[in-house]
């Protein structure tokens, strides 16, 4: 009697474990077969950051982004679909066919992509305890973009914000339309080049 409840007891100790193992390992990326839908969302690591839907205040509107776990004062500091939000709870964050990061709507529609043209077949998104988002080729474990590459109006701590001088491209921050908007609003905050000006 004794010795089959001590089985019992160990076999549900190997399951919890491998239970808690697995989810675990998964909670903090993003893969075509483990992608997340409008009620779930994924927590960096060390559980700093938290990636999922929301709303923002006084909208019904849904877009994916990220926030602080950790402050409890709900604050976004990234939004992927900024500018292509979500009427209803459809709405999918999953690894394209082609390797893109895309926001889906009712698994068919595109609303958002990281939008890379050389495709990578192999590829996973990962929320880091920086707040980064990075979507690695998984073999090589090279990044091929990351959200910290493309903010929106919050800065956070190891971020760079850079100006390509010769193409032009800006890594910037822009404002949100109001506080219950998030497409893009008519501030930014970044690096200029000065043209020069001839003298006489
Ligand atoms: C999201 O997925 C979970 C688990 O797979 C499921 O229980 C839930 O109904 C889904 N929610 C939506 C809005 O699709
Ligand atoms: C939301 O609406 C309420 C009531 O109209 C208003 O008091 C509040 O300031 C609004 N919040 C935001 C963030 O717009
Ligand atoms: C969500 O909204 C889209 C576009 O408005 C619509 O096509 C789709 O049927 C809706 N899905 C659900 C589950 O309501
Ligand atoms: C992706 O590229 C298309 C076409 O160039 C553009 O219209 C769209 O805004 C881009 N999306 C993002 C998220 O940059
Ligand atoms: C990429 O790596 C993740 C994590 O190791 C894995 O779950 C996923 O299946 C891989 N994707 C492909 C297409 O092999
Ligand atoms: C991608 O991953 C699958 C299994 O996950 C593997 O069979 C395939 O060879 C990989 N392709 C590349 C280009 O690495
Ligand atoms: C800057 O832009 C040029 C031209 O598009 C490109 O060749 C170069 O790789 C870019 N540099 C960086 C650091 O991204
Ligand atoms: C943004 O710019 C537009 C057009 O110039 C203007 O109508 C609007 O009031 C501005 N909004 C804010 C919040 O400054």
């Amino acid at each position: 009697m004794e010795l089959v409840r001590n089985t019992n007891f160990s076999a549900l100790l190997v399951l919890l474990s491998c239970f808690c193992l697995q989810f675990g390992s998964a909670t903090d990326t993003i893969t075509a077969a483990k992608f997340i839908n409008d009620s779930e969302t994924i927590i960096s690591n060390g559980g700093d950051f938290k990636l999922g839907f929301f709303s923002p205040p006084n909208s019904t509107e849904r877009y994916v982004g990220i926030w602080y776990a950790e402050i409890s004062v709900f604050t976004v500091v990234w939004v992927a679909n900024r500018n292509n939000p979500l009427k209803n709870s459809s709405g999918v964050l999953t690894i394209s066919e082609d390797g893109n990061l895309v926001v889906l709507e009712g698994q068919k529609k595109v609303l958002w992509s990281s939008n890379l043209t050389n495709s990578v077949v192999n590829s996973s998104a990962l929320l880091l305890d920086s707040g980064n988002l990075v979507l690695q080729e998984n073999t090589t474990g090279a990044i091929i973009w990351e959200s910290f590459q493309h903010p929106s109006n919050a800065y956070i701590s190891k971020m760079k914000i850079s100006i390509n001088v010769t193409s032009g491209e800006k890594v910037q921050l822009t404002s949100w339309k109001s506080p219950s908007d998030p497409s893009i609003g008519n501030f930014s905050a970044g690096l200029e080049m000065m043209k020069k000006e001839h003298s006489i």
